[in-house]
């Protein structure tokens, strides 16, 4: 780390640079790793060493990290137009081109894009537009969002405490009120003992329903949910969670809200994550794949009954009173058009599935193997691994161990960049990763768990 720290970027970033997600005292201390260019999955940092970024960065840059075609798209409309915005009635003709896109892709006909420039920013537009929604149809006192444990919806303050991560409420005082949290469906650490699929989904449905009764039906506007928990672990629902829990939301008119900020185009071997776990929603947030993280961009699509309502606040003297600056960016627009062109030339969803496939059994490869890799879940290109001290029982490593970040830290040693969650291995990489860097990234993994193993051991005697 010394070497890379003696940089004066480095020195810079020290004395002036607030990290997202970073204890300053210990990088007061350890420094900054410098990244000084991306070529493909790949990154390099400022001693030229190599890595494979097996996590997209955070999820999100889909198409590698130096893309040209998005470079040029972004250089032509610069060029053109550097900026304009869309509020009062402004637009692009590329805002235009994709918001139609988007509304056609995700199955909204007859619906609308909005557009944003992050994820937490799409999050909380549907949070207000679906407390317009209820206002509107004279019900104001549905106001609650139900979110789930272990979920991740972002940084700010409502998107904060939507999510169900004791480290993004702790030091703020959140979550806010009228933020709720329901069960999360993990099936690897919530089944109990003599329950299968079908009665573990019943309890979680049942779990849901008693909330909205207990808080009640005429306070509780949305239940919000990422179709597959991203940073909380990587937690694939059984088959028949969706479906379930979207009947008893039905049934207390509660709006389903689909945060499909990771699992977006192609990551989970669909297009978008709710075809592969069979969600319905009302609205969807969209983003870092949506440009390939090229761009700060995000768009929230919403069904038709949402648009209604707000052409009724309208209609009532009202006005959507809301909107970002950057809102539908003419750069934004111009590189997310451009990704969605590359995605369809690929055919991400038909290339994601074969990788995801090809990452996935050499995973499982290494669970038969290894004596503590519990279990190997995931999508497409969005897979983990849980480690576990004793496999049978599925006991968790004591947390003092620090068993997750020792990975991370091997692995990057290795050129691997993947992202514990607590003691689950990550690895969402750039969905362009074609075989050889497939088995690259499981090569570099299996060598870091192997090194992890006898460290355990050494640990352990
Ligand atoms: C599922 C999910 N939702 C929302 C967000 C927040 O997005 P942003 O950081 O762009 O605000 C993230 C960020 O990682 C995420 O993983």
């Amino acid at each position: 780390m010394s070497q890379v720290i003696s940089n004066a970027a480095a020195r810079r970033d020290i004395e002036f640079h607030l990290h997202s997600q970073t204890n300053p005292l210990q990088f007061a201390e350890v420094g900054p790793i410098v990244i000084r260019r991306g070529h493909g999955a790949r990154i390099y940092d400022s001693g030229g060493k190599e890595y494979i970024d097996a996590m997209a960065g955070l999820w999100c840059a889909s198409l590698g990290f130096a893309n040209e075609r998005l470079a040029a798209a972004a250089a032509r409309q610069y060029a053109e137009l550097g900026f304009y915005h869309t509020f009062f009635h402004r637009t692009g003709e590329a805002a235009a081109e994709l918001a139609e896109k988007l509304v056609a892709f995700t199955g909204m006909t007859g619906g609308k894009a909005y557009f944003a420039t992050s994820g937490s920013e799409a999050n909380e537009t549907m949070v207000k537009l679906a407390w317009v929604y209820h206002a509107v149809r004279g019900k104001p006192g549905k106001r609650k969002i139900i979110a789930r444990d272990r979920a991740f919806h972002g940084s700010t303050i409502i998107a904060a405490s939507l999510c169900g991560l004791d480290f993004m409420h702790r030091e703020f005082g959140l979550p806010a009120p009228g933020i709720l949290h329901t069960l999360c469906p993990d099936p690897y650490r919530g089944m109990l003992e003599g329950e299968d699929e079908a009665a573990f989904v019943e309890r979680l449905a049942g779990e849901l329903e008693r909330l909205i009764l207990r808080e009640g039906p005429d306070s509780v506007a949305a239940f919000i949910a990422e179709p597959i928990n991203a940073g909380g672990g990587i937690i694939v629902p059984p088959a028949t969670y969706f479906p379930r829990v979207q009947q008893v939301l039905r049934k207390y008119d509660v709006l389903c809200l689909d945060d499909e900020i990771v699992t977006g185009f192609g990551r989970t071997g669909s297009w978008f994550g709710k075809d592969t776990v069979g969600m319905r929603p009302d609205m969807m947030a969209l983003a870092k794949g949506l440009s390939a993280a090229h761009f700060p961009i995000s768009a929230v699509v919403i069904a038709p009954a949402i648009y209604e309502a707000l052409c009724a606040i309208n209609k009532q003297g009202g006005n959507f009173g809301h909107g970002f600056t950057n809102s539908g960016h003419p750069v934004g627009v111009a590189v997310a058009l451009e990704a969605i062109r590359i995605y369809e030339e690929m055919d991400v969803v038909a290339h994601v599935r074969a990788m995801g496939h090809l990452l996935k059994t050499h995973f499982e490869g290494m669970a038969r193997r290894s004596p503590i890799v519990g279990e190997v879940r995931g999508a497409g290109l969005m897979l983990g691994i849980e480690l576990v001290e004793d496999k049978a029982t599925r006991r968790p490593f004591a947390p003092q161990r620090n068993v997750g970040p020792t990975f991370d830290r091997i692995a990057y040693e290795n050129g691997l960049v993947a992202r514990c969650m607590g003691d689950v291995l990550g690895f969402s990489p750039p969905l362009i990763v074609d075989a050889r860097d497939v088995d690259e990234i499981a090569r570099r993994c299996d060598t870091s768990l192997r090194q992890l193993e006898r460290t355990l051991g050494a640990d352990a005697n």
